[in-house]
């Protein structure tokens, strides 16, 4: 399975703020963002990277450039990641992919894509909270279809069948998640989980 669960402590220290639901909106942001500093640690540590010399103050030397990244957060709880992500990586390019959830099936709405080319890229797809799926699966057919090969999820907490849905649709996708959680609800919720994470991000509940 390509998942991959952080534990580092700072990781489970965010996590457990972003679940505590006494947590504000703006402590669950700053909390939201401490923890993907954590993820990217992980998701970036296959990135290629480009080799150059540079002049220390002593001698020449070997260097090295990250390049080529494109963040896509998935519309509206990746916008949670985002900064975090552009503050590590400051030199990518971010493409938008915004999904909603029909509130009766669990299945994903398409609102607004809008992508550059990502033939030759690095793919991190920004999708918090992993429950059925559904989100991350279009999300990865729509960045396939601008031509990515190379896609990282960065997850705040998975769940069971969200997991075996994207080993189905896309076995290559790596998934990196904070927790990998117990089950669903029966309105799709991921328990324990931390409730909806675009509400706690931007104070809608
Ligand atoms: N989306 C959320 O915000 N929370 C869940 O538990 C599942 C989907």
């Amino acid at each position: 399975m390509n998942l991959t669960v952080i534990d580092h402590p700072l990781t489970r220290h965010y996590l457990t703020v972003l679940r505590d639901r006494r947590t504000d909106p703006q402590q669950f942001r700053a909390a939201a963002k401490g923890l993907t500093y954590t993820l990217v640690f992980e998701a970036t540590r296959r990135l290629p990277l480009e080799q150059f010399d540079i002049d220390t103050p002593m001698e020449t030397t070997t260097g090295y450039r990250i390049d080529n990244v494109v963040i896509v957060p998935v519309l509206r709880a990746g916008l949670g990641m985002l900064d975090a992500v552009l503050e590590m990586i400051p030199d990518v390019k971010v493409g938008f992919a915004g999904v909603a959830r029909d509130e009766g099936t669990a299945r994903p709405q398409e609102y607004y894509s809008k992508l550059p080319d990502l033939s030759d890229t690095s793919v991190l797809i920004c999708e918090p909270m992993l429950a059925t799926g559904g989100s991350l699966s279009w999300a990865a057919d729509k960045v396939k279809s601008s031509g990515a090969n190379d896609i990282t999820a960065l997850c705040v907490v998975t769940a069971p069948d969200g997991v075996k849905r994207m080993y189905e649709d896309h076995p290559d996708v790596r998934i990196i998640t904070a927790a990998h959680d117990r089950e669903l609800n029966d309105d799709y919720y991921i328990v324990p989980g931390l409730g909806d994470m675009g509400d706690r991000l931007f104070g809608t509940l």
